[in-house]
């Protein structure tokens, strides 16, 4: 039941610093070693991937975008993230050595089902990141890592897009481990962080309501938004457009920023609202400097800018008109608080137009026709 909560997303979105933490529960030892034991796949066959194709859809296939940036970068492996559709009907190259993810909150995505069945056929394993005990897709993978995110009823996914990128980073970490692509304290360096996260989503949710609302009130007549992001900031930017689709009905375009001067910015007029997810700073990340300049063009040209942003970037308040901030974090893990203010805004919007924000017109939680 709903509870105190004014919908199912309200008390979904609130839901998120749980939905991390349990999703995160059980899979270190003390030493912060990690064991999958649960998974059933022998270390040496991990040790044996040379690739990784993710298989998902809508959310899940963002949080699989999100999950190639990390796995790649700790693992060394090549991570393909491809819609579960695209990728059954275009004649995939699959062997044995290939692990193929297939992430599915309800795990009765037609769509992945009949993808992950193909790449049975062509030999390769599936490993299914999955929310809903018992359903179809885990039942037939070859191993399952389950996201601990507890039943998610609202049509628009939320805590079981966090609950997925959490699996996400277990599965990267574990892979590193075995593969020994990392050494242990670095591993144990980024477990710290992530088990600091879920007080982190707390800090943003309890923080940022303000501000949300206020860039919602602005921008409610707005016939069209555009959001943009790099590097891990980009699948955010995608799912930021996609709950404002799906609850909201307003066209939105995600885009990676760097897009912007090869046509999208041909779109920006007088008052468009323009999201932008700002990467952090600091450790001299030069995509900084460049997603501040991004806001500085599309700023330029009348667009009222919404940046979602690190506390302490300084730089970031000359151009935004609003920014919803987060705490510090890892860039890699920084997804799982980037996404919070973007939720809560296409919220808003909703409410604020009198939409039934549970239930969507023309959409059903889950998908069970290709
Ligand atoms: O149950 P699944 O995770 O397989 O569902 C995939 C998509 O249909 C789903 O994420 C959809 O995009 C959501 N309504 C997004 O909020």
């Amino acid at each position: 039941e709903k509870g105190g909560w004014a919908s199912f997303m309200d008390k979904e979105i609130h839901e998120q610093p749980q939905a991390v933490a349990d999703t995160l529960l059980g899979r270190f030892n003390l030493t912060g070693d990690l064991n999958l034991d649960e998974v059933r796949i022998d270390e040496d066959v991990f040790r044996s991937i040379d690739k990784i194709i993710v298989i998902a859809c809508g959310t899940a296939a963002y949080a699989g975008m999100v999950a190639k940036y990390a796995i790649e970068h700790w693992v060394r492996i090549p991570v393909e993230v491809e819609l579960a559709h695209e990728f059954r009907y275009r004649d995939p190259i699959l062997t044995p050595r290939t692990l193929v993810v297939a992430i599915s909150q309800s795990g009765e995505t037609m769509d992945t089902l009949m993808a992950l069945r193909h790449a049975r056929e062509q030999g390769s394993r599936v490993l299914a990141i999955c929310n809903t005990q018992g359903s179809s897709i885990p039942r037939e993978s070859d191993a399952v890592l389950y996201t601990h995110a507890g039943p998610e009823i609202a049509v628009a996914s939320t805590k079981a897009f966090v609950a997925q990128i959490v699996a996400a980073y277990v599965l990267g970490l574990y892979f590193a481990q075995v593969k020994g692509t990392m050494y242990h304290d670095e591993i144990r360096k980024i477990v710290d962080e992530l088990r600091a996260m879920p007080a982190k989503i707390q800090h943003v949710l309890d923080t940022q309501g303000e501000s949300v609302r206020e860039a919602a009130e602005h921008s409610l007549d707005a016939e069209s938004f555009l959001f943009l992001g790099r590097h891990v900031g980009y699948p955010v930017a995608m799912e930021g457009a996609l709950k404002l689709k799906e609850i909201a009905y307003t066209f939105t375009e995600g885009f990676a920023a760097g897009e912007l001067k090869h046509g999208p910015i041909a779109l920006v007029d007088e008052g468009e609202p323009v999201v932008i997810i700002v990467p952090p700073a600091r450790g001299r990340n030069v995509l900084h400097a460049k997603v501040i300049s991004a806001i500085e063009e599309v700023r330029a040209r009348g667009a009222y800018t919404i940046a979602v942003a690190e506390e302490g970037d300084d730089d970031v308040r000359d151009y935004a008109d609003v920014v919803f901030w987060r705490p510090q974090c890892p860039t890699l893990l920084s997804p799982l608080v980037d996404v919070i203010p973007l939720q809560l805004f296409a919220m808003n919007m909703a409410e604020l137009k009198g939409l039934d924000v549970d239930k969507p017109r023309n959409l059903a939680k889950s998908v069970t026709v290709e």
